[in-house]
């Protein structure tokens, strides 16, 4: 199957509100929310906020009909469900950045918000929970998880989840198995793994949702590279959340998310008599502070 075949793309997509709906729900139930801040930090945030959307209505010359616009645009943004979507997409990699500033071990980028946790843990090595036809490439993703010293970490977890060969999230899109693509793997004694999945498809963001509705209007484009979510982490040390990208792709230099490093490009080889490729990637894991 190939992304650009429409009617299997739309079968298998559901709709924005659908896949918006289940991101907000997956939202709710795992982080918390509101009285993370002190009175003091929530005035002086909202009213820097609020000050820098001023400012541009008034150097701008906003029309009532832009306000208005703007209006109804947020409005459709919760009655999609597309809030988590919006902020993932346009924001996150900032919040990102200041969270990992000072870390020296391998590099993070935005989770976004097709993270589920308690996926099925195995050992190494593993196989992605997948389903007998799964379409698209065999990839072997390998590597060693180890502190930012070169110590090689007992125990390191490696949480993966990713899109399918159509670009699809399991528990986001309709008719994909629960945890299909989402798996734990438990590195050997040493911080080395071996997992088998295949290669995801590049992602494009709901077109149907008020996001969509933006992106067209403002005549952007919906896409994000192909990538593979990483949660990593190992008793005293720091849980990294990342993304791995694949050379060549279209939208590395131009990724919706801006969430694309150079640091976090795979190196991917073919394997032969069609084994599919392989690629190692090492973490290094920033001692707990
Ligand atoms: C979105 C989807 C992703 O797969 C991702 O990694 C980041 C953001 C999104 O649809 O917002
Ligand atoms: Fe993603």
């Amino acid at each position: 199957m190939s992304i650009d075949n429409p009617l299997s793309r739309a079968e298998a997509a559901g709709t924005a509100a659908e896949a918006g709906a289940g991101a907000t729900a997956r939202f709710r139930a795992d982080k918390t929310s509101a009285a993370a801040s002190s009175q003091e930090r929530v005035a002086h945030l909202a009213g820097l906020a609020i000050k820098a959307l001023n400012g541009i209505i008034l150097d701008e010359d906003v029309t009532y009909d832009e306000y208005n616009a703007l209006k109804s645009w947020l409005i459709r943004v919760g009655d999609d469900g597309e809030w988590p979507l919006f902020l993932d997409v346009w924001l996150e990699h900032s919040v990102e950045e200041v969270a990992n500033k000072n870390r020296h071990g391998s590099k993070g980028t935005i989770e976004g918000p097709y993270y589920v946790p308690g996926s099925p843990a195995q050992g190494t090595p593993g196989t992605l929970p997948m389903r007998d036809d799964e379409p698209g490439t065999p990839l072997l993703f390998q590597g060693q998880v180890t502190s930012v010293d070169g110590a090689p970490l007992d125990g390191a977890r490696i949480e993966l989840w990713q899109a399918d060969d159509l670009g699809f999230y399991s528990q986001f899109a309709p008719s994909l198995p629960e945890w299909n693509l989402r798996g734990t793997v438990i590195a050997d004694g040493e911080g080395n793994f071996q997992v088998n999945t295949i290669q995801p498809a590049p992602y494009q963001i709901p077109t149907d949702g008020a996001c969509g509705q933006l992106i067209a209007s403002a005549g952007w484009h919906a896409w994000r590279p192909a990538h593979l979510h990483l949660k990593v982490s190992a008793p005293g040390h720091q849980l990294i959340t990342t993304q791995l990208y694949f050379p060549g792709d279209p939208h590395n230099a131009d990724d919706i998310a801006s969430a694309v490093k150079p640091e976090l490009m795979l190196d991917v080889q073919e394997r032969g008599n069609g084994a599919g490729r392989v690629t190692t990637y090492n973490f290094r894991l920033d001692p707990e502070s």
